[in-house]
């Protein structure tokens, strides 16, 4: 991901952000930040680059021309995704950080004086960003505090996975405590749970400390957290036809759009996905409704924006299929039915050399996988969420989380099938999500036996009701 920062003070940018994890992410080419000076861009032969506004009223502001010229000069003829930092702009906030981070190229905008002609804003900025209800200098530290949290975001420059998944703001809440050595320090002990080695009641607790700091410092994201759990609940009375939904509030990956008696609409901007389930006709009725109006909204109020990538709706009820059909045009891409391992034990795992893949191996998987491109591919090996069963040291077969959430991606071998390869991959896939007390789930064609005979020999629950996938069609815009 590339960000390039139009500005006054590029020295300061580029001195800021060379140092610990960000530096390192630029020196190892996963990120880069590309500093651009306005003033180089000026026509003004004494270099200046603002003048008065006019009407009157105290400080410069910066020409339109020194900036635009700046963004052309990155920008070449395409639309670049542009974010003018401004105390006037929307709160940046950690989903705007994941929404930006699936940019490959990010234009950040700093003004400085009392601003920038509003002309050339209208021509260049998609968003207008603020990191808090206070004023500042200039827009310099504003535009590193957005890189610093959006490229920590970026596929391999945390290396520690799951570190992203249970800090502060994900899933709407804020961090528990932590501790380390020594156990007693100034009279003050570590909490014997965390020294008792029991997982499940370690969770607990910090689920719990986490419940209490939101509660108390952040009331609003408590509130919204709230009403997540009393969704997930009300799922659970239907847990094996609804445990997609359920997971995907639970890791916090998806918003509730829409949730009355039965009813509910969530979606995943990460992987443009639209789960829906309702009760009745009337109540599908009421979805679609939503996901039109949901659709409909400006996308600087924070609307969905499916823009290019193929969006797609699950959906629980044949008849919300065929609504979703009428009014979208969606397409009909499959029947499924959903298996989910809720136990708490761990699966044994028979073939021992499983381990994670990285880039090279895409080549392997692009080779071996059909129902997928080398994009899609190369996104989920950077999201770290594929495994490869070795024989010999040799890649035979691998499994991997699809982007909303569940297993997928198995291919083994013609010569490794049949040998339990198929079995450990999905098993050691399952454990790994165990961890993250998550609960495994998967989507099988209706008419894959086979795979749905691997699902029950595993100990996973088949739902008895389908799923439909459809791939969105056009959108009311
Ligand atoms: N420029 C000056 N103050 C700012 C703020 N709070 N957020 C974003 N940009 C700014």
């Amino acid at each position: 991901m590339v960000f390039h920062v139009l500005t006054l003070f590029p020295e300061m940018v580029r001195q800021a952000l060379g140092a610990s994890i960000i530096g390192r992410a630029m020196d190892r080419g996963l990120i880069d930040v590309h500093a651009v000076n306005i003033r180089d861009y000026t026509l003004d032969k004494h270099g200046k680059v603002d003048d008065y506004p006019y009407g009157g009223g105290a400080g410069m502001l910066i020409q339109a021309q020194p900036v635009f010229d700046a963004y052309q000069s990155v920008a070449r003829g395409r639309k670049l995704r542009t974010v003018y930092v401004t105390p006037q702009g929307r709160p940046f906030t950690q989903q705007m950080a994941r929404e930006l981070s699936q940019e490959e190229d990010l234009v950040l905008l700093c003004g400085h004086y009392e601003g920038i002609d509003e002309r050339v804003l209208q021509e260049i900025v998609t968003d207008y960003v603020s990191i808090g209800d206070y004023v500042l200098t200039g827009g310099e530290l504003p535009a590193m505090v957005m890189i610093d949290a959006i490229a920590r975001l970026v596929p391999g420059v945390l290396n520690n996975e799951t570190s992203a998944q249970t800090e502060s703001f994900h899933n709407d809440l804020l961090e528990y405590p932590q501790y380390s050595r020594p156990v007693l320090w100034h009279d003050r002990e570590v909490p014997s749970v965390l020294l008792s080695g029991n997982h499940r009641e370690i969770q607990e607790w910090r689920r719990e400390r986490s419940e209490e700091r939101t509660a108390a410092v952040r009331p609003d994201l408590y509130a919204r957290y709230q009403k997540k759990q009393k969704a997930i609940r009300k799922l659970s009375l239907h847990k094996r036809e609804h445990i997609h939904i359920m997971e995907m509030l639970r890791r916090g990956k998806g918003e509730l759009l829409y949730d009355k008696e039965e009813d509910v609409l969530t979606y995943d901007r990460e992987s443009g996905t639209f789960y829906m389930t309702a009760s009745t006709v009337e109540g599908a009725y009421r979805l679609v409704e939503q996901l039109r109006k949901t659709l409909l909204l400006p996308p600087e109020n924070g609307a969905i924006c499916p823009g290019e990538r193929s969006e797609w709706f699950v959906v629980n009820q044949e008849y919300l299929k065929e609504m979703l059909i009428d009014t979208f045009g969606a397409e009909d891409f499959g029947t499924c039915i959903q298996a989910c391992y809720t136990s708490r034990e761990a699966l044994p795992v028979k073939h021992k050399d499983i381990r994670r893949l990285d880039l090279s191996h895409l080549d392997y998987l692009e080779a071996h996988y059909e129902y997928g491109d080398r994009e899609y591919l190369l996104d989920r090996l950077q999201a770290g969420t594929m495994y490869g069963a070795f024989v010999e040291d040799r890649l035979a077969g691998f499994i991997g989380l699809h982007d909303e959430g569940s297993m997928g991606l198995l291919y083994v071998e013609e010569e490794y099938r049949r040998r339990g390869l198929g079995a450990s991959l999905e098993a050691y896939l399952i454990n790994r999500q165990r961890e993250l007390d998550w609960t495994p789930y998967c989507h099988i064609m209706e008419n894959n036996r086979e795979s749905l005979a691997l699902q029950e020999k595993l100990g996973l629950y088949l739902s008895s009701g389908k799923l439909w996938w459809l791939r969105a069609g056009r959108f009311p815009r």
